[in-house]
């Protein structure tokens, strides 16, 4: 049985004229995967979320998981975005517990240990009781994790969740998405335009076209790195291979750009 699957999926936005973004789209993801789409901006990524997420309608095609369409947004999939806009006037702690409000199968108990193991889980657990202006844009993109995880989503589309973050935060919430994944694995589509973010992250890097958005290429990076990464990985001759063999993808995606 295929996980997570899109199924001749376009999308086209206005009438006359209609902006096609999405070309005929089809992709199988594995439950457990790591996916990372990759690609110039404008190309259609975060539509292609929004619409795994239920956010976004579909022009044509459909989108399935477990063989079931996905409908309207549940909690099976939860998005992080670039900068999580969190509540000012509510703690962390409640931050996280805001994701948790439709979760009637829990009783108040058993949400507050949630809440406890997933702020010790992203490593809050200090700053429970913090308010999010007080707290650095890195610790506030593992509130919005926490609460992702702790709603229960099986699913995590990620669109540049770390991309307003500075190279080292950057660097620090990378291993911790990789801790994360081993300790409890999700299925994750995670957007970003940053190579080796993608090279070090994924299972498999999905490289977009301009738009309308196509597959220009499909890169089985598990198979190059193996599913264990560590810093040292990325100071390995295979990943640099691997590096220079996306960017050469990313920048034939574009003539304008310069990307580096
Ligand atoms: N609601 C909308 N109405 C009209 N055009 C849209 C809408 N959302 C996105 N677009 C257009 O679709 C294209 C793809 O957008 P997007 O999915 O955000 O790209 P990416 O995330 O890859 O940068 C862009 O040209 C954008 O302007
Ligand atoms: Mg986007």
């Amino acid at each position: 049985m295929s996980y997570l699957q899109f199924h001749a999926v376009t999308k086209s936005f206005g009438v006359n004229p209609a902006i096609e973004v999405i070309r005929p789209f089809d992709l199988t993801i594995d439950r457990g995967e790591f996916i990372v789409f990759l690609g110039p901006s404008g190309c259609g990524k975060t539509t292609l979320m929004r619409m795994v997420g239920g956010l976004e309608t579909l022009s044509s095609g459909k989108i399935t998981l477990n063989d079931q369409p996905l409908g309207a947004p549940d909690r099976r999939r939860g998005m992080v975005f670039q900068s999580y806009s969190s509540y000012p006037w509510q703690t962390v702690q409640q931050n996280v517990a805001y994701g948790m409000r439709y979760r009637d199968d829990l009783t108040r108990d058993q949400k507050a240990k949630r809440c406890q193991e997933h702020l010790a889980l992203v490593g809050l657990s200090e700053f429970a009781d913090a308010y999010p202006n007080r707290i650095s844009g890195g610790m506030r993109q593992r509130v919005a994790i926490a609460r992702t995880l702790a709603a229960g989503s099986e699913i995590l589309l990620m669109d540049e969740p770390f991309g307003a973050l500075d190279a080292q935060r950057r660097e620090v919430l990378q291993i911790e998405m990789l801790r994360l994944q081993r300790e409890d694995p999700k299925t994750i589509i995670f957007v970003t335009h940053d190579v080796e973010e993608a090279a070090f992250l994924a299972d498999r890097v999905i490289v977009f076209t301009k738009r309308p958005a196509t597959i220009l290429a499909e890169v089985n990076v598990r198979a190059v790195l193996g599913a264990e990464r560590t810093l040292e990985t990325r100071d390995s001759q295979t990943f640099f291979a691997l590096r220079n063999q996306l960017l050469t993808l990313v920048r034939s995606t574009s003539v304008e750009e310069v990307i580096e």
